[in-house]
């Protein structure tokens, strides 16, 4: 008898019951796996649920992984789906799909991706109806506007990955190049979590400086500065080529979006969500600095882009679009 190891304190309480924060990560490939881990390590979860149609990998991998539970704050990980141990989850990231081929661009994935999402979301709908949803696979901003008319949630809970991973690459960029902390950095990327996703210099700045010089001025700084962009814009391309996918940065990228949701900490990161009307663009999901909060996109942050970024962030918008009208939902 394994309780004879203890002996009750007869003057304890029962402990109030916490609501425990309860998560479904949907999809155990490079990147769930990753965005699990880090999850774990960060202690964002008090239960932690994996799902995904490859059963066997998927009972191997939540099996390596609580191995690991010794060395790190509780978290109760097991595999299983929305209808289950799922049921009524606080939240629901989904990075099931296919992803890129080498040259692929995110746009190519997006029927296939589509028909998955439309097999996962109806379950999620049903069981987890108060979910907000985090949409990681790509192309994000599709599937993210592909999921809020699937599930009629409403917009505030339905948040892709957006452009945070490609703010923090560009972020991090800039802070090498200037020998200084990437937190110390302030710049966005926004729109497309892809090819037509732009750079806001005009808003760019170091401690209140600002980065980029005004036409005309200081080519080479211009052109040093854009070469950096150009990085951020190939990243994902470059590190394909090389190793076959990302995971490692998307994994961090997703724990810090959901600290934001669950600590309710009201930051402000470039994810994806519905824009209705802002820049005279209209019914279509993309990254915009946005505050995060428990209930999830809380508002977004009115820039004042230029007139150059303000037609670039329409052409990315004018992108989307195009893709989404050519979808059979
Ligand atoms: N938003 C971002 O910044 C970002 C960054 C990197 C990758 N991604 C995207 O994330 C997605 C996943 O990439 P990956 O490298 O992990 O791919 P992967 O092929 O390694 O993993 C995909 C996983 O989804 C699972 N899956 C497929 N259909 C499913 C279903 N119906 N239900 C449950 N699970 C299912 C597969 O079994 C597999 O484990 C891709 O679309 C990729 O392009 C997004």
């Amino acid at each position: 008898m394994l309780e004879q190891l203890f002996i009750p304190n007869p003057d304890a309480e029962q402990p109030n019951p916490i609501r425990p924060r309860k998560g479904v990560l949907i999809g155990l490939g490079q990147v769930g796996l990753a965005c699990a881990y880090s999850m774990l390590i960060q202690n964002c979860f008090d239960e932690l649920i994996l799902q995904d149609i490859a059963a066997e990998k998927l009972e191997g991998e939540v099996m390596d992984l609580v191995h690991g539970m010794p060395f790190l704050p509780p978290t109760d990980l097991k595999a299983g789906t929305v209808a289950d141990a799922g049921k009524d989850a606080d939240l629901v990231i989904i990075t099931a799909g296919v992803a890129q081929k080498p040259g692929e661009s995110r746009l190519n994935l997006v029927e296939r991706n589509v028909a998955i999402f439309k097999t996962i979301l109806g379950d999620v709908v049903k069981y987890c109806p108060n979910a907000i949803l985090l949409i990681v696979s790509n192309p994000a901003d599709i599937m993210t506007y592909a999921t809020l008319k699937i599930t009629g949630f409403p917009s505030s809970r339905v948040i892709g990955s957006g452009t945070v991973l490609d703010t923090a690459r560009f972020r991090y960029l800039l802070a090498n190049k200037l020998g200084i902390d990437a937190r110390s950095v302030h710049a966005y990327i926004i729109g497309e979590h892809g090819d037509s996703e732009l750079p806001v210099w005009s808003a760019a700045n170091v401690a209140g400086v600002r980065l980029y010089p005004p036409e005309g001025e200081m080519t080479s700084r211009r052109e040093e500065l854009d070469a950096i962009f150009e990085q951020v814009k190939n990243a994902a391309y470059e590190i394909i080529k090389r190793k076959g996918y990302t995971s490692y940065a998307i994994g961090l990228t997703v724990s810090d979006i959901i600290k934001a949701i669950l600590r309710s900490q009201e930051r402000i990161l470039t994810v994806s969500g519905l824009v209705d009307g802002l820049y005279g663009i209209d019914d279509v999901c993309l990254g915009l600095p946005r505050v995060i909060n428990e209930k999830g996109i809380l508002k977004t942050v009115n820039l004042p882009l230029n007139e150059t970024e303000q037609k670039q962030l329409r052409q990315s918008a004018q992108v989307l679009r195009e893709i989404f009208a050519q979808l059979k939902l």
